[in-house]
């Protein structure tokens, strides 16, 4: 049985006061929730306070980046074990926004996943086609493509430790959400790949997250899909009060 796994990505916002006051919200509105894995994956200048705020608590500290390297002269970048250091669990890699603003690649996501594995770090990686793709009927070769050269050179045992998310970049930010349909079209196809690179039992560990425009008028339909495991959340994440539901909706499923 998989977990069902809410993950929030504020991307780049919130000040530290303004993610106090967020995160302070959030812990009591779910304070009882203890069936799901609750995320919350601020940016960088934040981690740290809130990792210390949530201690012992039902909800973990995720990050939106990370370096492959552990130091030395990379200004800018983040070390895998800078981000233990400052109480990360979680760590988004190959975000679509990164993909399309900062040059990331399959092949610096494959790094990337290695050295937060290497870390002790739950890596999630991001996979999704962009509108003229879907269009064109490449959605899949995409998500091939994503998954295939992402994972390269995993063991079974590493791959069981990555959360997957499939994102399909026409429903980011844009208020357009894939049809629970589309979306479960699209899980299953990556739970069937995972099973032919490892597999069936490997493949049916692995959680699979949707995100994209998850709303709490829409996470009914879509966590109630057999292959949707979870949801990576934007925008909807930075209200409490649009958050609290859609954790609280996907709690349902994970009774
Ligand atoms: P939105 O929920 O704002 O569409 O963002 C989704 C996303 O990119 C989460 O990583």
């Amino acid at each position: 049985m998989r977990r069902v796994i809410i993950a929030g990505n504020w991307k780049m916002n919130k000040t530290i006061p303004e993610a106090i006051e967020l995160v302070s919200g959030l812990k009591r509105g779910v304070a009882d929730i203890t069936n799901i894995d609750i995320v919350v994956i601020p940016p960088y200048t934040a981690l740290s306070e809130i990792s210390d705020m949530l201690v012992e608590t039902n909800i973990d500290v995720g990050a939106q980046d990370v370096y492959w390297e552990e130091k030395g002269a990379f200004t800018g970048q983040v070390a895998p074990s800078m981000l233990k250091d400052a109480g990360v669990k979680y760590v988004v890699i190959g975000h679509s926004e990164r993909r399309q603003y900062f040059g990331e690649t399959n092949e610096t996501v494959n790094k990337k996943l290695k050295a937060a594995l290497n870390a002790g770090l739950s890596p999630i990686m991001c996979v999704g086609e962009r509108l003229e793709e879907r269009e064109g009927g490449k959605a899949f070769d995409v998500i091939k493509d994503h998954v295939e050269n992402g994972l390269a050179g995993f063991s079974k045992d590493d791959a069981q430790k990555i959360v997957i998310a499939y994102e399909p970049v026409w429903a980011i930010g844009t208020g357009k959400t894939a049809t629970p349909q589309q979306a479960e079209e699209v899980h299953k196809y990556i739970r069937e790949l995972l099973a032919k690179m490892y597999n069936e039992s490997v493949a049916s560990e692995i959680r699979i997250q949707y995100g994209g425009s998850v709303k709490p008028e829409n996470i009914n339909d879509l966590i109630n899909q057999q292959n949707i495991d979870g949801a990576l959340v934007g925008g909807a994440s930075l209200k409490v009060e649009q958050f609290i539901p859609i954790v609280k909706e996907s709690a349902k499923k994970g009774a």
